[in-house]
């Protein structure tokens, strides 16, 4: 095995090497292994300057997630960090890949930094409900002052090496793809021009133009607006903030300080859970890990609307051809039209250039022709969320698509064994479930019908991975295990305001909780037709579904943004919701004409109904095997429905408030709002008898 650090030298440059794959993480063995060759590079007479390298695709790329969790074994990183910083030689390190938390805490330590042109730097801790807890914060902000540092450390963005060079990051960019040898070659230079040892924690010049301006405030206030309700990110603004205000050492007691009280935050452990949940899901129970994936080159899609042109989008990105079939020039036209004008709009805004814009739309072809699906590997049907056309398409399909095609629906609630049934090929007919903006959004709930082969199964969750989604595989039932949730909220949200709330405080209860918008700024972006026409299909198929005051809205041509008013109204081109007094007045009609007297409705009411009533569904859904675990229901909400991941997730959070607590208002609102969605989750009543929680299942 070989070691995992080693010290050599060429010449006069004594090399430490890290060698810790798959990413040199921060792991003990890596901290010990430091100490000891810095140690014998110390020692070493004929070492003038150091290099600090790394082998393999990155330099040091974090923390060792495997040590999450676990008492930290010592050294730690900080007394390593100061160990470098220490040393009487000067240091170089060199970075490639990426130079994440605390590995460029670690680069912060050394003297000088080259980094390859390829490289990226950052400190994403505040993405795991942390700060940077090495010095980062005492020492990004001495070399690019106040601004850089707060940016990159309360968003965790991370920085290309020519940013990271004119922020004074770094002090050489080199070409190449050999860090040693760049490193080597600075070295040298360095050794040569009998280069002093450089101390970040000695330097203060850039400290002195940012001190006593408004910028702490400044970024208060951003970070209020866009990190609303979160713990770490202002715990960031303070830790750099003292880098200002404290002398160094001084500094770093208050920078360890802040990193213990937001490794106490249930915020932190909400986002451990979400980040080892999403590696999670990607495992599907009962799916080996060698079942053999299916080759997809060519897409086709069915319907150029909303979803269909969003999911053209995702396979063009990841450089694979689309066919795109409707069923009138006119609407192909104008599906078309969209996708380029979404991607012209990131052309705009720098994130993809022009070139790209065509290459991308080059890769998408209109046809009005089944026909032209002859060739396709997948075929991704995303028409009205009608019961008959699906089965129309899906028996053409079945007759056109070559052996081997998957069949897929982006249907949001529709029985994927129902769509099956007319094709001759159950076993290659899968859901696909995509969320709006389909571009845009990151979930994929894959959905396995009953016949379902595992090796469509294994390829479509390779698929998710291929488009840059996060793919969650999930049963057969009405709506999956997102939207059956969701729909259970809505009608709880609904209800309140049949029974006196306004649409505006159920909302601002849901965004109060992280959500990014309430359920009915969101019925609003997604159509108010769309739900409309589900209660309707399920209305026809004998469901007993009460009329509601959103048919009325509906009925009227009310669908939402697109039509400039929905729930809310909306300003030419904007998409800020303004309460409407139509749509008051719409509400008060419908309780008249129900006969019902609204009644004062509390906040606690508002939540408990709307989220409590979701936790209940989402343990029927466990009890009934359409989730494999909790954890997959936690990330379809992060994921498909901006469920706050300081928060774990829905299923996370409930066992953070107490099972128990949730059961006896479940019970409470069965016995006073009544209706099959407060009968409680026989596997909740199991899970509280025997004092336990979602997280032991
Ligand atoms: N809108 C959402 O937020 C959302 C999210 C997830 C899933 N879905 C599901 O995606 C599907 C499509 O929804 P949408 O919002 O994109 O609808 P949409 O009305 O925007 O688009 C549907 C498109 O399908 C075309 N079409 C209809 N019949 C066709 C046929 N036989 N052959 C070819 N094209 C045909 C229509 O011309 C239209 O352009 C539905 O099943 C819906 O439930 C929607």
């Amino acid at each position: 095995m070989p070691q995992v650090v080693r010290y050599t030298r060429e010449d006069n440059i004594g090399v430490i090497t890290i060698d810790y794959p798959p990413v040199n993480a921060m792991g003990h063995p890596v901290r010990a292994g430091l100490m000891e060759a810095l140690q014998q590079g110390q020692g070493d007479v004929r070492a003038s300057v150091l290099l600090l390298v790394c082998e393999g695709r990155t330099f040091i790329a974090g923390a060792d997630i495997r040590e999450f969790g676990k008492p930290i074994q010592a050294p730690w990183l900080t007394e390593v960090v100061d160990a470098l910083e220490n040393t009487d030689k000067p240091v170089v390190a060199a970075i490639h890949g990426t130079a994440l938390g605390g590995g460029l805490e670690t680069a912060l330590g050394c003297h000088y930094r080259l980094a390859l042109a390829s490289a990226r730097l950052g400190l994403p801790e505040v993405k795991l409900g942390l700060l940077p807890g090495a010095g980062g914060t005492q020492r990004l902000p001495r070399l690019t002052g106040a601004e850089a540092a707060l940016d990159m450390i309360t968003t965790g963005r991370f920085v290309p090496a020519d940013e990271a060079l004119s922020l004074g990051i770094v002090d050489r960019v080199a070409e190449g793809t050999d860090p040693k040898a760049a490193g080597l070659a600075y070295a040298r230079e360095l050794a040569e021009q009998n280069a002093a040892v450089r101390r970040v924690r000695e330097r203060e010049d850039r400290l002195a133009g940012d001190r006593g301006s408004d910028i702490f405030a400044r970024f208060r206030a951003s970070v209020e607006k866009k990190a609303k309700g979160q713990f770490a990110p202002f715990r960031c603004v303070d830790a750099v903030e003292a880098a200002f205000t404290l002398p160094f050492e001084e500094g770093l007691k208050r920078e360890r300080e802040l990193f213990s009280q937001c490794m106490e935050s249930p915020q932190r452990a909400g986002l451990i859970h979400a980040f080892f949940a999403e590696r999670e899901v990607a495992k599907v129970k009962g799916l080996s890990r060698d079942t053999p994936v299916r080759d997809v080159q060519k897409v086709g899609i069915i319907g150029a609307g909303t979803m269909g042109g969003g999911i053209a989008m995702n396979f063009a990105n990841a450089g694979l051809p689309v066919t795109i079939v409707e069923v009138a020039q006119e609407a192909l036209d104008k599906g078309l039209g969209v996708i380029r004008r979404n991607y012209e709009n990131s052309a705009k805004k720098g994130r993809i250039s022009q070139q790209q814009v065509e290459e991308r739309m080059a890769l998408i072809h209109g046809s009005l022709s089944y026909e032209d699906l002859r060739e396709a590997d997948l075929v991704i049907e995303a028409v009205f969320e009608d019961m008959a056309i699906k089965k129309e398409i899906f028996g053409t399909l079945d007759k056109v698509c070559k052996p081997g095609a998957i069949l897929a629906s982006n249907t949001s609630t529709l029985d994927i064994d129902e769509i099956a049934s007319v094709t001759s090929r159950p076993e290659d007919v899968v859901g696909m479930h995509f969320f709006s903006p389909a571009n845009v959004m990151k979930l994929l709930e894959n959905v396995r019908g009953s016949a379902t082969s595992d090796e469509v199964k294994a390829t479509v969750m390779a698929l998710a991975k291929k488009i840059g989604k996060v793919g969650v595989m999930v049963g057969n039932c009405y709506g999956f295990v997102g939207n059956r949730m969701l729909h259970k909220r809505g009608a709880e949200a609904t209800a309140l305001v049949d029974e006196g709330a306004t649409p505006q405080q159920v909302d601002k209860v849901l965004t109060d909780l992280g959500y990014p918008m309430g359920q009915f700024a969101m019925s609003d972006l997604a159509g108010i037709d769309v739900g409309y026409r589900i209660r309707q299909e399920r209305r026809k198929a004998g469901e007993d579904i009460p009329p509601s005051w959103m048919d009325k809205l509906a009925e009227q041509g009310r669908l939402g943004q697109k039509t400039g008013a929905g729930v809310y109204r909306y300003e030419e081109g904007s998409r800020t919701p303004v309460p409407d007094p139509e749509v008051d007045r719409l509400i008060a009609e419908f309780r008249q004409e129900q006969g019902i007297t609204p009644r004062e409705i509390s906040d606690q009411e508002i939540l408990e109904r709307c989220m409590y009533v979701m936790i209940n569904e989402g343990a029927k859904i466990l009890e009934e095997g359409i989730a494999d675990r909790p954890l997959d229901i936690d990330i379809v909400w992060i994921y498909g429905y901006g469920f706050p991941a300081w928060r774990g997730g829905p299923m996370f959070w409930a066992d953070q408030i107490g099972l128990d607590r949730i059961l006896g208002t479940v019970k409470g609102y069965r016995d006073s709002v009544g209706g099959e969605q407060w009968q409680p989750a026989v596997l909740l009543e199991k899970l509280v008898a025997e004092g336990k929680g979602f997280a032991d299942l």
